[in-house]
């Protein structure tokens, strides 16, 4: 494939030897894997790197973002969500690249008074372009324990999964124009802050500081993924653990999407005619 093409072979062989005993002797530790960039103090590694806490106060969000760039990936983190009354405050955990065309898949969990329902909604950005929202409502509660959110993300498509069940695909649709993350690297982020003027049903529910402070807990990440340094790019040791970078849904897995896209699915920027009104996005008329 183009994108793995090197100047040297060996150098990307070498490379991967040690990526692949890195990832190794790392695995898991968020430490060596995130740097925290935000609201110094609100956002804490725990456990010699095995928990990351952020939190959010009057005064502070916080947030993190990963040491290395990927291009292309199957990456998986378990979040803990704000327990409790968390209306008002979101939780954002996303892949960005940078730059004015910039390319990004999004989770963001939008919190909710006690009892009720966190809304997930995801997004996939390409060239600078964004307005394809998915929203979900989970089949269980966020807040009660960790569950592991996963971003497939290869040439061929975008698979966004929870707990291994996969919630939406965005396939590239390059061949009728629709363009695709292809080419830029993009960095992990996360961050935990206050969006009261929108979040909880649409603004209505504003967050309420005595709870505070609100805080989202992060532990078991995991990246089988293609990392770029120096412009070269590099995947992970092991060819047989590199299938992701083919994967595609199997009739299992896409009968468990359909499930979810039926049944948990709040809104989805295909069926918005309302907004699209002189016609929707090419990609919608696909499936
Ligand atoms: C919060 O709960 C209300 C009532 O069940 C629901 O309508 C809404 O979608 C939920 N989520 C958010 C983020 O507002
Ligand atoms: C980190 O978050 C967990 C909840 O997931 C909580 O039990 C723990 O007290 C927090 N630790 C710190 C130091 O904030």
């Amino acid at each position: 494939m183009e994108f793995l093409s090197s100047p040297s072979l060996r150098i990307m062989i070498l490379c991967v030897i040690v990526l692949g005993s890195l990832t190794a002797a790392s695995a898991g530790n968020l430490e060596q894997h995130f740097d925290i960039t935000w609201g110094d103090g609100c956002a804490k590694m725990l456990n010699n790197g095995q928990l990351l806490n952020l939190s959010l106060d009057k005064a502070s969000g916080s947030g993190f973002q990963s040491k290395n760039e990927y291009l292309f990936g199957k990456i998986d983190m378990q979040l803990k969500l704000v327990p409790g009354n968390s209306a008002g405050t979101v939780t954002s955990y996303y892949l960005s690249s940078k730059g004015s065309n910039w390319d990004e898949i999004d989770f963001e969990f939008l919190g909710n008074l006690s009892g009720d329902p966190y809304i997930l909604h995801t997004n996939v950005f390409s060239q600078g372009k964004g307005n394809r929202e998915q929203q979900f409502y989970l089949w269980f509660d966020p807040t009660a324990d960790f569950h592991t959110y996963s971003s497939l993300w290869n040439p061929q498509r975008i698979i966004f999964s929870v707990d291994g069940t996969p919630i939406r695909e965005f396939k590239n649709k390059e061949s009728i124009g629709v363009p695709f993350p292809m080419e830029q690297p993009m960095r992990i982020y996360s961050s935990l802050w206050n969006a009261d003027d929108w979040a909880t049903r649409g603004g209505l529910v504003k967050t309420d500081w005595s709870n505070a402070p609100f805080t989202a807990s992060y532990r078991n990440f995991n990246a089988d993924a293609c990392v770029v340094s120096s412009g070269a790019s590099s995947c992970s040791s092991n060819s047989a653990s590199n299938a992701w970078l083919s994967q595609e849904l199997d009739s299992t897995s896409q009968e468990r999407l359909n499930w979810v896209q039926k049944n948990c699915m709040i809104c989805n920027y295909c069926t918005d005619t309302k907004r699209f009104s002189q016609g929707l996005p090419p990609e919608c008329n696909m499936s």
